[in-house]
This record gives C-alpha cells, structure tokens and sequence, in this order.
C-alpha cells in the first residue's frame, strides 16, 4: 500500500529523511491521505515538484491562516500568535511590504563585509583546534549574529535567543526541549508560538529590547517594524510580539541547518569540495546545490479553504494539505539526477525557500549570503573534511536539524 510509510514518525526521521519512501510516493500516491492520531484530523501529503508549486501560487484555495505545522489551533489561539507567515493577502500582503525593503538583494548586500569578517574570526576560533563539532563551533555561530546586526539584537542576549529558538522549533525533540509537543499536555501554552512556555519567553525577552529601542531608536530592522503603519494604524503588541518572534526564529536555525547539513553533504562527496576548491566560479551554483540538497524546512502545510482538486485527487474543504518541499527537491521530474549532489547543477529551482506563492522566504538573499561566505571562507582554509563520530539528527519532520556534527580538517 502507497501510505506504508508514517512521515509522522519522529523517530524515523531522527534516524534520517525517508528519501526512498518519497521517491516511492511520488511514483505512486503523489497527493496521499495520512490519518493521525486524535486530536489531529489526518492530512493530505503533497510529494511532487509541480503539485507543491500549483498549491503554494494558490492562496485562495490553499490558505496559510490556520498555520502551516501539523498542529490544529483554534481561531482564538491562532489571533493571539498568528505571524506572516500564517497570514493570507490582503493582510500578508500588508505585512510583507513592512518588511520586504530591508530584504531585498541590493539591501542585503550591505551585509556582505560584516559577515565575512565574522565567519573568518568564527573559522579562526573552530579551526584552532583540529577537531570539534561543527554545529556548536560554526554552524551556530554565524546566523544568529547576522540577525543580530540586522535586527539590532544586543549581544549579551544571543545565546538565549538561541536556546529559545532550539526549544521552539525541536519542540519535538526531548533531548533539546522539556515541553514536547505531542508527548505532554502543552494545553496551557496554546496561544504562544509553538505552544510552547518558551515562545512566550521570547515574546517577554522581545518586549524588553523593544522598550529599549522606543526609547532610542536605530536603523534596525526592530525600529522599522516600531515605525511602521498598516492602514494608518502603529503595529499592535501583539503583531510586535509575533513579528519578532518569527523574524528569530526563522532566520536563525534554518540557516544553521543549511550550513551543517552542506558540510556533512561535503564529507560525504569529497570529490565535490575538490571540485569546488578548484573552481571558486562555482560558489553560487554550489550554495544553491547545498540548499536544494539540505532542504532544511522539510514541509509548510496548507489548509483547502474549499473543495478543490490537486495532482487529480479531490481535497475537501477544510482539508490540511501538507506540501513536502524536501520530496520536490528530489522531483525526477524536475531536477536531473535529483539524487547526486552536483554543485554545478543549472537550473536548480529548488523549493527549500518555498516558490510560486507571496510567502517565499523573506530572507532568502540573507541565507544565500551567508552559506556562499562560510563556503567560500571555507574552501580556502581546509582541503578536506572527515566524520570524528556520527552525526546526530533533531527529533523533528519539520526541520533538517543536525544537532552535532564532529569534524576532523584538514588545512589548507
Ligand atoms: C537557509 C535558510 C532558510 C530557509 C531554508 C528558509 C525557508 C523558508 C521557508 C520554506 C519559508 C516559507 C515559504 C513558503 O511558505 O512558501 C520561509 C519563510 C520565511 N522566512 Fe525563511 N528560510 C531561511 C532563512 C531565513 C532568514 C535568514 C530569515 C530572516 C532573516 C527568514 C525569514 C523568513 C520569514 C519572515 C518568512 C515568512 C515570510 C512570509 O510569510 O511572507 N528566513 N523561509
């Protein structure tokens, strides 16, 4: 039977993405339907490249306003922690232009010297010592305090925003959070990101760098969002709360996760890095590869707003519908050989910032920076990597999380 698989089996996925089982279900069930222990309702599982765009160009039909995990919140928990990301135009529309100005290529690039210079004194440090764990040494290291220039963080509270953005998006992995989601009663967080007591801690650790900015405003991303009007009104706390949240969240890990899992990818094609060290022109082929192949938010869900029909199957209204970016990355319909890893692949529309719909990732040209420097700095510095352990996974089907990678290098 096409289903045999259950992709909401966390253990498996800390085991490894079930690559086999997708390229089996786009053959076989490209739109399947997935039962779900209660309280959830089941949800339909979109495995191919052009189903996924199809539905995320589609936002009248396939919405993102009842959130875009598997969980199931009420109306009343989605108004107190909805964020752009889980809202339909016209008011993402609204949202979005708020923020899309400091986004852009052009506005990005001014980030270009800060980041190189940080990766090289991350590098410098982590590099000292012949071996260490990647993730904790660099991975970790570079995203965040990017956010941090970008949105006016202050530096001592980064190791925190760290540790809360762990705990909310591994919110299924025990090892990183004490509050799982779907192992304990997470009832009374219902209404904080993640329905988790650690979206509220960022919520509160928001409110204070907030209050500190009102009282002295930057050009930071922070003091836009505190000037900005929609429909002539000042952002609610509420939208305040949420636009900070998310702005961490999403920007730090999944950028962690993109550089983690592409030195893993390295090790495990050394001819790849070879190639890449001989051939610095290669570095945007190859950051886009590293993505394409990362992947590191697996899925967004969609919920039908009527009844529709996608990839020839009929979708209830009201339906979750579950579109596996990670399933269209390996689309033997779209990519060549989607399972080698090539970082001279052209075309490479790959879908690990989402595509054809308004939600495409806001920082996109942020992550693709900061991948292509830390490669970059990389390649220049070490001739080869090698495994000193296993690597281990995040308990989770949301993210591509490596939680330690050790690493032995050799320098250049
Ligand atoms: C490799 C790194 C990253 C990956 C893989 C990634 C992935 C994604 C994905 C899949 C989406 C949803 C797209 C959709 O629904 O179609 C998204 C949205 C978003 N991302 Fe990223 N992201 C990354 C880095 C960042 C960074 C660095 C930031 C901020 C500095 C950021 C901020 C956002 C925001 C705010 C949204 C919501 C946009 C909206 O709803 O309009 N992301 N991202």
């Amino acid at each position: 039977m096409a289903q045999a698989v259950d992709l909401t089996d966390l253990d498996m996925w800390a085991r490894g993405v079930p690559h086999r089982e997708f390229t089996r279900l786009r053959r076989e069930a490209p739109v399947a339907w997935f039962g779900e222990p209660a309280p959830n309702s089941g949800f339909w599982s979109v495995h191919g490249y052009a189903d996924i765009v199809t539905a995320s160009r589609d936002v009248a039909t396939f919405s993102s306003a009842r959130g875009i995990s598997f969980e199931e919140p009420t109306d009343e928990d989605m108004a107190a922690r909805r964020t752009i990301i889980d809202t339909d135009p016209p008011e993402h529309t609204k949202l979005r232009k708020i923020v899309s100005g400091s986004f852009t290529q052009r506005a990005v690039a001014v980030y270009r010297h800060f980041v190189e210079g940080l990766t090289e004194e991350v590098l410098d440090t982590a590099l000292a010592g012949g071996e260490f764990d990647f993730v904790d040494a660099v991975a970790k290291e570079v995203p965040i305090r990017v956010l941090a220039r970008i949105m006016g963080l202050p530096g001592a509270d980064l190791d925190t925003f760290i540790d809360l953005g762990d705990r909310l998006i591994a919110n299924t992995d025990p090892d990183i959070t004490d509050v799982v989601w779907g192992r304990d009663d997470t009832d009374a967080y219902r209404r904080y990101p993640f329905r988790s007591p650690y979206g509220k801690q960022l919520w509160d650790l928001g409110r204070e760098i907030v209050a500190g900015r009102l009282r002295s405003p930057g050009d930071d991303l922070l003091s836009t969002l505190l000037q900005a009007e929609v429909d002539g009104d000042r952002l609610s706390e509420t939208d305040l709360d949420n636009f900070f949240s998310i702005l961490v969240i999403a920007g730090n890990e999944t950028t962690r996760i993109a550089i983690a899992q592409g030195i893993l990818a390295f090790c495990e094609h050394p001819e790849q890095w070879d190639r890449l060290r001989a051939d610095p022109g290669l570095l945007d082929t190859a950051t886009e590869e590293v993505l394409r192949w990362t992947c590191p938010t697996h899925f967004m869900r969609r919920t039908a707003m009527a009844g529709t029909e996608l990839g020839g199957t009929a979708i209830r209204a009201g339906d979750k519908v579950v579109l596996w970016y990670v399933s269209g990355n390996r689309d033997e319909a779209e990519f060549d050989d989607p399972a080698t890893f090539d970082i001279g692949r052209s075309p490479n529309r790959h879908l690990s910032f989402g595509r054809g719909g308004p939600h495409l990732c806001l920082g996109a040209h942020v992550a693709r920076l900061e991948v292509g420097i830390v490669l970059a700095a990389l390649a220049r510095r070490v001739a080869g990597f090698e495994l000193a352990g296993p690597p281990r996974r995040i308990r989770s089907n949301f993210t591509n999380g490596l939680r330690e990678l050790p690493l032995r290098v050799r320098p250049a």
